[in-house]
């Protein structure tokens, strides 16, 4: 979403890109925000008074000066695109973070990089287990899809969204050298730190392709096995997702996804939050929907191997939402989880 705030430089031109500024950092939204203070440029938009605020190229307010709640509105108001664009975003930044962290903050954009606490929240210990590539694990899963995978040597694996590559290492373990691994990722730093990871372990059979898994970059029946962790909540379209895994699958292959689902109905604001979104909860749909899309794309045998509650501490919910927001999540009775869930795709 581009945001442009127009004006010739008058005071309240000026406090109303301030103001929009301060409150996207607060909801941290992905939004570029500019002040066009050129006449030549101004007039462009026709606007009859300024101050004048454009969004995506069309006029949505001119001669007067927008509420706090109206300028959320706005902002909240991220299309598909938009959220997906804001996912890869805060991925890269994510790889970004890590890359600082493990190389003791000589990364020049350490300090403006996100706090990483409203993404690690779900996260498993993978320390103990068969192939673990500590550079690889990032904190960011919410399961251990691996563990219910039922890998066999020689198998073709492909992990949806494998971020550094921790879920794919694990894989390898248990495909061997006659296996293939492939994870797909939009991320470009996240790609980078995953092909680095392969690369250090010498493996020739594991690799990462760039690529939106909601269109993956595979023919039809590549994969034995489809696992992922913690990704397909952040695509706003679940039924296009479960196809496609059909798609690449071979004929009796199998899934097993990690994922966040939800009970009961939560706060707008909660959902429409940019930071909750790309940490994999706002997005979330109902665990009754979500096995409803599985079995809608055609698989069967579909099982929830497991169930962790998942619980957002409370200074994480106070970085990121308003008192009163809070409040109401935490009035409204509803759940948050961590599920593991398989399904086959049948031979017809
Ligand atoms: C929560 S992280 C999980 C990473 C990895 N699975 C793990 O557990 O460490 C989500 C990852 O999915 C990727 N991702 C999200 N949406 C995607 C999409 N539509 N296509 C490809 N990758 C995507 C992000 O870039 C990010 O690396």
């Amino acid at each position: 979403m581009k945001i442009e705030v127009l004006g010739t430089g008058c005071s309240s031109c000026k406090a109303l890109y301030e103001k929009i500024v301060k409150v996207a950092a607060e909801i941290q939204s992905s939004a570029t925000i500019n002040k066009v203070e050129d006449i030549t440029e101004i007039m462009k938009y026709n606007v009859m008074a300024t101050p004048a605020v454009v969004i995506d190229g069309k006029v949505v307010m001119q001669g007067s000066l927008p509420k706090e709640s109206q300028i959320k509105e706005w902002l909240s108001n991220t299309n598909i695109l938009d959220k997906k664009e804001l996912v890869k975003q805060r991925y890269n930044d994510l790889a970004l973070v890590s890359d600082a962290k493990s190389k003791c903050c000589c990364n020049p954009y350490a300090a403006e990089l996100p706090s990483k606490k409203v993404y690690t929240i779900m996260s498993e210990d993978y320390s103990k287990l068969k192939g673990y590539e500590p550079d690889a694990d990032l904190g960011v899963g919410c399961g251990l899809p691996t563990q219910y995978a039922r890998i066999q040597k020689g198998d073709t694996v492909v992990d949806l969204g494998s971020g550094a590559g921790n879920d794919c290492f694990i894989a390898r373990e248990e495909t061997g050298e006659t296996g293939r691994v492939i994870g797909i990722d939009f991320a470009p730093q996240m790609l980078a730190k995953a092909r680095n990871n392969a690369t250090k372990r010498g493996f020739t059979n594991v690799e990462f392709l760039e690529g939106d898994i909601e269109n993956m970059p595979l023919a039809d029946n590549t994969a034995d096995v489809v696992v992922s962790n913690c990704v397909l909540n952040l695509l706003p379209e679940k039924d296009k997702i479960f196809r496609e895994i059909y798609r690449v699958l071979k004929p009796n292959g199998h899934f097993c996804i990690s994922d966040v689902v939800l009970n009961g109905h939560f706060p707008k604001e909660f959902t429409d939050n940019a930071a909750m979104y790309a940490g994999c909860i706002a997005s979330a749909i109902q665990r009754e929907d979500y096995l409803g899309e599985i079995e809608k794309a055609g698989f069967i045998d579909i099982k929830v191997e497991r169930t962790k509650t998942v619980t957002i501490p409370d200074e994480v919910l106070e970085e990121h939402l308003d008192a009163t927001t809070i409040q109401k999540y935490k009035a409204g009775n509803v759940g948050i989880y961590s599920i593991t869930v398989t399904g086959k795709r049948p031979v017809l």
